[in-house]
């Protein structure tokens, strides 16, 4: 199926606000990876498709569980807002048949992980600060995130703790663990 066609798709199963992130992730994310040396079009596709099970109930979600023998842990249970990660990645490659490349930067646009990838950074960071995205300091990490890569990573991952932290969520441990990862990389002069 064709980039347009895919798109189509997407614009059926989501709200006009959440598709124009979407498409701004796709834009965002094509932009960063000309620029950092990575696949154009695998970003673009994976920034159209990261969010197209956002908008699922509960239920559905539950369903789609259950048909891909997918396991949650404690954490993931009680946390709804990862799910739309988890489930979608093994969807779109029944429905797509995306690369592993691209299914795995869905499923840590959510929370990132260590070790990311070329794409998985892209990608959480096209969601982080994307043309559509409001808030305080998003000027800044858009600036960073054309600048230097890792920096505006290492930026998005602490204002996202500091976030989960403020409404008094529990930090997922993958986002721990890509911060840990990231700051373990800063040179002890930086
Ligand atoms: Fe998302
Ligand atoms: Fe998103």
């Amino acid at each position: 199926m064709d980039y347009e066609s895919i798109k189509a798709e997407v614009e059926k199963v989501l709200s006009a606000r959440r598709f124009k992130h979407s498409a701004g992730v796709a834009d965002t994310a094509a932009a960063l990876a000309e620029k950092y040396g990575g696949d154009a079009d695998e970003a673009r596709l994976a920034g159209i498709l990261h969010d197209i099970t956002k908008e699922l109930s509960p239920e559905e979600h539950m369903k789609l569980v259950r048909k891909y023998n997918i396991t949650l842990d404690e954490d993931e249970k009680a946390a709804p807002k990862l799910w739309h990660a988890i489930t979608a990645p093994p969807l779109l490659k029944e429905r797509f048949g995306v690369s592993d490349a691209i299914a795995s930067a869905v499923r840590y646009h959510t929370t990132g992980r260590a070790d990311m990838s070329l794409l998985e950074k892209i990608i959480y960071l096209a969601d982080y600060m994307e043309p559509s995205r409001d808030f305080d300091g998003v000027e800044k990490l858009r600036r960073l995130t054309f600048e230097n890569l890792d920096d505006a990573l290492r930026l998005a991952l602490r204002m996202s703790v500091e976030e989960v932290k403020r409404s008094g969520k529990k930090v997922h441990k993958n986002t721990l663990e890509a911060l840990m990862y990231m700051e373990g990389l800063k040179k002890p002069e930086d």
